[in-house]
Parts: C-alpha cells; sequence; structure tokens
C-alpha cells in the first residue's frame, strides 16, 4: 500500500507564522472509487494567499480547517484512473494540495485540467501558465489596460506575478519598471526580464526616497501600478500617479502578517482621477483560456522569462512558505516532490 506524506495546518498563527503551525502526517492511499483518479504531485506550488487562508475571519474565501491538507496547486502525472476522461500517463494540473498524492473526482470541471509538456515544462503551469501567470495578465490588460507609450509600474517584480507582468507591459509597447528587495533581483528584473528599470526599496526605503527614484525611472510619471506590496511603497506610487492613472490592487503582502496598513493620501486618489480595483483571479474564469494561449506561446517560444525556487522534498514545505513571505524565494516558489 502506498504512504501519502501530508502537511496539515495544526494551528493558527498569531502575527508571522512559524514551522510550528503545521504538521507532517502520513495516511495509505486509498483506493479508487469509480468516476476518480489518483494523482502523484510532481510540483507542490507556494503562494502568498496561503497566508491568508491561515487565518480565521472575514475575507473573500473560507478559512483553511484546522487538521486538514493545507490547500494548494499541484502538477503530477495520474497513476491510475477510474475515469474515461483521464488515463495513466496524463501531465495534470489541480488542487492537490500539500502531499505528494491526491485522490481526485474527475467529473466537476475544473477540479482537474490536462497539460501539453511538449514546449512547457511542467512546473511552469503552477507559474508563467498558471494562476501567478493569468493574475499578471487580468490586472495588466483588464484593470490597468494600459495604452503603447504608457509607463507601468509593478512591486514584488522578480516574483511569479510580477515578472509576468513587466514582460506583457512590455509586449504592449508600455515602458516597464519594476520594484524589487535587493541588488540580485533588481539586476535579474532589468537583465533577465527586460523591464526597463527596477528600484531597490531596500535602498530607497522610505516614501521620499522612494518617490524620487519613482521620479528619475519613471519620466513620463506612472499611468498604471500593479500593486502586490502596500504601504511605503504604495505611499510613493500615489504622488507620481498621472491623472486617469490605474491602479491594479492584487495583493498588499507587506501587510500579511498583521495589523491593516494605512494609505497616506487618499485625497490623491480625487486629485490625480485615479481608478482603483482589487480583484482576485479565480474571479475571472471566463479571462484564463486567453490568457493562457498567450502566456503558452510566449513561454513556449522563450518571450516569457521566469525563474523558480525549487525546495525538495514536502518536509521542506512550511520553511519555504515562510522563506516566500520573507522574499527568500527568486522567482516561483515551488515544492519538488518527486
Ligand atoms: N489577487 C489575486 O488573485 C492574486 C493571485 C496571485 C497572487 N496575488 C498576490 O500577488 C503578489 C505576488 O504573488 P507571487 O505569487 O508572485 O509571489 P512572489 O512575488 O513570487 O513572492 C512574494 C514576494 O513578495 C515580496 N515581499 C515579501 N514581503 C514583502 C514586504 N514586506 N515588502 C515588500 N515586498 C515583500 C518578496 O519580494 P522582494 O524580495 O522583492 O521583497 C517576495 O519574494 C502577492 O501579494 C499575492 O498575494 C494575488
Amino acid at each position: 500500500m502506498t504512504t501519502n506524506k501530508q502537511i496539515v495546518l495544526a494551528s493558527r498563527p498569531a502575527g508571522e507564522p512559524s514551522v510550528d503551525n503545521f504538521r507532517l502526517v502520513q495516511t495509505p492511499v486509498p483506493a479508487l472509487n469509480d468516476g476518480q483518479v489518483l494523482v502523484r504531485h510532481h510540483f507542490l506550488s507556494l503562494d502568498p494567499y496561503m497566508r491568508g487562508r491561515m487565518n480565521e475571519g472575514k475575507s473573500y474565501a473560507q478559512p483553511q480547517p484546522l487538521d486538514a491538507v493545507m490547500i494548494g496547486g499541484t502538477v503530477g502525472e495520474v497513476v491510475e484512473s477510474k475515469s474515461p476522461q483521464f488515463a495513466a500517463g496524463d501531465k495534470v494540473v489541480g488542487m492537490g494540495g500539500w502531499q505528494q498524492y491526491s485522490v481526485v473526482d474527475a467529473g466537476p470541471a475544473g477540479m482537474l485540467r490536462k497539460v501539453d509538456t511538449t514546449h512547457v515544462p511542467l512546473s511552469a503551469y503552477l507559474g508563467a501558465v498558471g494562476m501567478p501567470g493569468v493574475t499578471a495578465w487580468v490586472g495588466l490588460t483588464h484593470i490597468i489596460a494600459p495604452k503603447a507609450g504608457e509607463t507601468v509600474v509593478v512591486s514584488a517584480a522578480s516574483g511569479a506575478v510580477g515578472g509576468a507582468v513587466g514582460q506583457l507591459a512590455k509586449t504592449r509597447g508600455c515602458r516597464a519598471v519594476g520594484i524589487a528587495g535587493g541588488p540580485d533581483k533588481c539586476a535579474q528584473v532589468v537583465d533577465e526580464l527586460g523591464f526597463d528599470a527596477c528600484i531597490d526599496y531596500k535602498v530607497h526605503n522610505d516614501v521620499k526616497a522612494m518617490s524620487k527614484a519613482l521620479k528619475e525611472a519613471c519620466p513620463n510619471g506612472i499611468d498604471g501600478y500593479f500593486e502586490n506590496v502596500g504601504g511605503m511603497i504604495l505611499d510613493a506610487i500615489m504622488l507620481r500617479m498621472n491623472a486617469f492613472g490605474r491602479i491594479a490592487f492584487c495583493g498588499m503582502i507587506s501587510g500579511y502578517n498583521g495589523q491593516p496598513i494605512p494609505m497616506a493620501n487618499p485625497s490623491l486618489i480625487l486629485v490625480s482621477r485615479l481608478k482603483l480595483q482589487g480583484f482576485i483571479v479565480s474571479e475571472h474564469m471566463e479571462l484564463w483560456p486567453a490568457a493562457l494561449k498567450e502566456l503558452g506561446t510566449m513561454v513556449a517560444t522563450g518571450k516569457l522569462k521566469y525563474r523558480e525556487s525549487i525546495a525538495q522534498g514536502i518536509e521542506a514545505a512550511p520553511e519555504a512558505f515562510l522563506g516566500l513571505l520573507k522574499g527568500r524565494n527568486f522567482g516561483k516558489q515551488l515544492v519538488k516532490l518527486i
């Protein structure tokens, strides 16, 4: 009988999470019922949204239940199938969670999706050609909706979402400016990902310094801002937004462990006639096919670059997740499970 190693949520964090909030358990893989498939996971995706799910309280999604396998996107291979829709050997993407195997009811649409790894590596379906890539695409093309010649800024620019935002903005004829932590990440954003500039927020570490750096990097002001971080960076951005600028509120990771972060000067929304819109990528399923088509083509043809940080083994998932919240990842954070 095959044993399945799983990570469950053991307790809810107060503030910063720790490895003690997670517990490793081992369970036998159950026999399949009709309509089910058994998937062996090759990669688990670690994502900032998981921090929010660890909390109780109001959010756009239900909290992660205690003692249940942590939620998470996975890619892997079907090893056994009792569903006519899938065969052993199929490569699939799904929401298998923090575990080595998952048994999936293949019937409901969207639970499991076959993917083609001829031109796109399997792991990319959790990153550039997966949820983070689609997030970049939706926020950029539908909320910021940039015109050629405009300037688009994105924070967490070396990350899974941010890296795609800037590269997609470049394909639309924009000036793309990133904000990231540290010289290595900033160099990668410009040299590998092809942004026009990248500002190190650890050097320009207050509103005045960040605003000055933004003025230099964005000589024509900012037309679109893709928000991943919040706090000081957002306050500095607000000072540089052009009239009728658009801000896509995608994430505010700087506040995920603590109290809400205030915005210093909301009157700038009025003064600059800005449009601010939050969005959740899973509420825009109608846009996924078009997004995945463009992202998949760009990755297959080498036009969309990305980096991955890969932790090895399910036991490494909690530590890697805590690292993601502290910026220790460099690009898409994955856990390799085979
Ligand atoms: N709305 C949606 O549907 C949706 C979907 C997916 C993701 N998101 C959001 O998109 C953002 C990026 O997600 P991702 O998966 O691409 O993660 P990521 O950028 O690959 O990794 C997170 C990055 O955030 C930065 N960071 C962490 N703490 C920070 C802080 N206190 N101040 C500034 N930067 C900090 C770090 O980069 P540095 O080292 O550069 O600081 C870290 O590498 C997150 O806010 C996430 O919640 C939203």
